[in-house]
């Protein structure tokens, strides 16, 4: 293998987390429970972490270090995928776990703040080094980042980093406000946008497979591909969160992040090394060349749709506007698909179709690639020549990659039919694979931020999206406009018909 292998980078490789303290705001919430602890117990299970570790969770409710630490272990225990909860791992683990109320509005919570970090830092020799964890609502990432700017946390010795979870605003101006808001505290460098789409594996994997392999990049541009769906279906409602998914839609909440990423990655430029910013360059020169849809193409190239009731599986399944906490007119999208073309020389004409929704009749998230069929119908009525190659990237579940192609059917004539070459994670490697959070906290941890969004290219996103939002609120949809358990609505198929294509069914 080649020394220049842009892949043998030795921050990719050489893992190791230095000391650190991990402050998590909103320690009490849904998050922590279910992501953040199980991802960082899991870190300490495959011995990851160093000795001088420690969690400092800070939120309203008063409690001590040990109630914080009986309570996260029945999380653990709890929301573990996949993997064992071991009793003597997590006992060690314990020790690293304190916690202290606070008020993010009141200052004097970060002065307090500022002594329990020193003293932590004191006990758990954690190097002066801190990662803050926003993991509250939103409104409070302006308010956090002042407070410890304002307590002298950001600066002292040691790094100081700031991981926020999305929405990083709710449109362009307000993305840029907040990184503002942010900047005032901490260099955009220290500011760790999270979006777990791109900590899954398979998402990962994207990058292997189009540049450590010489195979399929000839083929990945206009003159061999001819279309590319991205598909995210959850079969599963708005789970409780019908009041933060009222505001946000689904193409606030899954493609202006996500989705736009995943398309990014699919379609950026090889950077010629690995390093965090020359891959980030990349997928921020590709979002920007997406084209920017004009208020008069809108309605064409994008479809919004809202679930209605339906009785699936021989049980009644609530529409979106039945759900708790969601308005009985709600007009929010639940469903958003939208055709992108990116207009760059190597994609020139090429559309790419995204797509996603909630109570969809399966949870599947792929990136099929469709390939432009054989120039001359050399078999002619006998072959199945309309069948296009296929190649489907199998995100979750299930991940893997499936090749699509024309084989020969057996017996006399040459009659084709499509069979399928596939590779599976789960056989292939027979291992287990780190969790989203699991990747990306120790990524914050270690300072590489490759899979991590910048404010370029947030705001590139929400270039793209931001023209759809505005014509899709004045218009008056008839919502609900496809039943639970259904595909999406009928416009949905048409905006492909019109481009002569069709959604796969995965
Ligand atoms: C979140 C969205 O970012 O991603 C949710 O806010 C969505 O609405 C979730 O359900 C999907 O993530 P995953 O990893 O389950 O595909």
């Amino acid at each position: 293998m080649s020394l220049e292998n842009p892949f043998q980078d030795p921050l990719r490789f050489e893992r190791r987390i230095p000391e650190c303290t991990v402050v998590i705001f909103g320690a009490n919430g849904d998050l922590t429970k279910r992501k953040l602890l199980p991802a960082l117990y899991r870190l300490a299970y495959e011995r990851r972490l160093s000795s001088g570790f420690a969690v400092l969770g800070v939120s309203r409710t008063p409690m001590t270090d040990d109630e914080f630490r009986e309570k996260m272990c029945e999380s653990v225990a709890k929301y573990l995928e996949d993997s064992p909860f071991d009793k003597e791992v997590w006992s060690g683990f314990a020790r690293s776990l304190y916690y202290m109320a606070g008020d993010i509005s009141d200052p004097q919570a970060f002065l307090n703040l500022a002594a329990r970090v020193k003293q932590v830092d004191d006990e758990r020799q954690t190097g002066g080094n801190v990662l803050f964890y926003l993991s509250t609502q939103p409104s409070q990432y302006g308010a956090a980042a002042k407070g410890i700017g304002g307590a002298g946390l950001a600066n002292s010795k040691g790094w100081r980093r700031i991981v926020i979870e999305k929405p990083f605003g709710h449109d362009l101006a307000s993305a840029r406000e907040l990184s503002e808001k942010l900047h005032e505290v901490f260099r955009e460098s220290d500011v760790y946008r999270i979006d777990h789409y791109l900590g899954k594996e398979t998402v990962q994997n994207i990058l292997a497979f189009r540049f450590g392999n010489g195979i399929f990049e000839p083929l990945w541009n206009r003159r061999y591909v001819n279309s590319v769906q991205i598909t995210a279906a959850e079969s599963i409602g708005v789970e409780g969160r019908g009041a933060y998914y009222q505001e946000a839609g689904a193409l606030r909440d899954m493609i202006q992040n996500h989705l736009l990423q995943i398309m990014a990655t699919i379609a950026m430029e090889p950077s010629a090394t690995f390093q965090p910013d020359a891959v980030r360059d990349e997928r921020a020169k590709l979002l920007r060349t997406i084209r920017i849809l004009k208020p008069s193409e809108v309605l064409e190239n994008s479809v919004p749709g809202q679930y209605g009731p339906a009785r699936i599986g021989g049980a009644d399944v609530p529409g979106f506007r039945q759900e708790p906490g969601v308005d009985a007119q709600a007009r929010t999208d639940t469903y958003a698909a939208a055709t992108f073309f990116v207009d760059n020389w190597r994609w020139a004409g090429v559309p790419f179709y995204i797509r996603t929704g909630k109570r969809l009749p399966k949870r599947v998230t792929e990136i099929a690639i469709q390939f432009n069929s054989a120039p001359h119908a050399v078999f002619g009525e006998h072959g199945d020549e309309t069948t296009p190659n296929l190649l489907i990237l199998r995100i979750q579940p299930e991940e893997g990659i499936s090749l699509r192609f024309l084989s020969k059917r057996p017996g006399a004539g040459m009659k084709l039919r499509p069979v399928s070459m596939d590779f599976n994670y789960g056989s292939s490697f027979g291992e287990r694979s780190p969790t989203a959070y699991e990747t990306l906290l120790l990524d914050a941890m270690i300072g590489d931020a490759t899979l991590y969004t910048r404010q370029d290219m947030v705001e590139a996103s929400w270039a793209v999206v931001e023209p759809i939002l505005g014509v899709w609120q004045e218009q008056k949809f008839d919502f609900p406009n496809y039943a639970a358990g259904t595909w999406g609505p009928k416009e949905a198929d048409e905006m492909l018909a019109r481009h002569g294509h069709a959604w796969r069914r995965p």
